[in-house]
């Protein structure tokens, strides 16, 4: 049987709002076992995939992204807050379970037709996400695969970006 890796994750109560359930992935990399098996994971679902970059978002996709990148023998994109990144960017405003933001992309990340990996922590309502696919889409580059540690099903991320025509692979997911 593999390793359930919600056994990994804790949940917080009203974090960072009263009614949120906040599950806190720091519990699951700060484990060695944890940390490998969700590189791991990730790194098996695409070997094959023929992906150029792998992308993720601020600030937890990136714990994920650059190990997961090495592995696949490709290049890491950061997808960042507002105001982070040096270089000309493009940005889109999004909402999330818990608030709105603005995430920006160098305009020179990515090459027209490059396939993009999207990589997260966590899809919840998938505003993150299909901000992040907007700015790689903006670019000429296209977002053909994205994958998430956690699905939160109820709150419809995952479907909405599966509706967009983009797979989604998640490793486990809380009701
Ligand atoms: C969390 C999580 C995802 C996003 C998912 O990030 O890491 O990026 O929320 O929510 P959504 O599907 O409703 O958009 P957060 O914005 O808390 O930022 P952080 O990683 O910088 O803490
Ligand atoms: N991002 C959006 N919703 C979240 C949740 N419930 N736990 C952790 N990160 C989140």
């Amino acid at each position: 049987m593999q390793k359930d890796l919600r056994e990994f994750i804790r949940t917080i109560p009203d974090f960072p709002h009263k009614g949120i359930m906040f599950r806190d992935v720091t519990t699951l990399f700060g484990h060695p076992e944890g940390l490998r098996l969700t590189i791991e994971r990730i790194v098996d679902l695409f070997k094959d995939s023929n992906i150029d970059k792998v992308a993720a978002l601020e600030a937890r996709g990136f714990i994920l992204g650059g190990a997961v990148a090495r592995d696949l023998g490709v290049g890491f994109v950061p997808i960042r807050k507002a105001g982070k990144l040096p270089g000309k960017t493009i940005s889109e405003d999004y909402e999330l379970e818990y608030g709105k933001a603005t995430l920006e992309l160098h305009d020179d990340a990515l090459e027209a037709g490059e396939k993009v990996l999207l990589l997260d922590d966590l899809i919840a309502t998938g505003g993150t996400a299909e901000a992040g696919i907007k700015l790689v889409e903006r670019l000429g580059a296209q977002v053909t695969q994205s994958a998430f540690v956690i699905d939160l099903p109820d709150l419809g991320g995952a479907a909405k970006i599966e509706a967009m025509g983009i797979p989604v692979h998640v490793l486990c997911a809380f009701e």
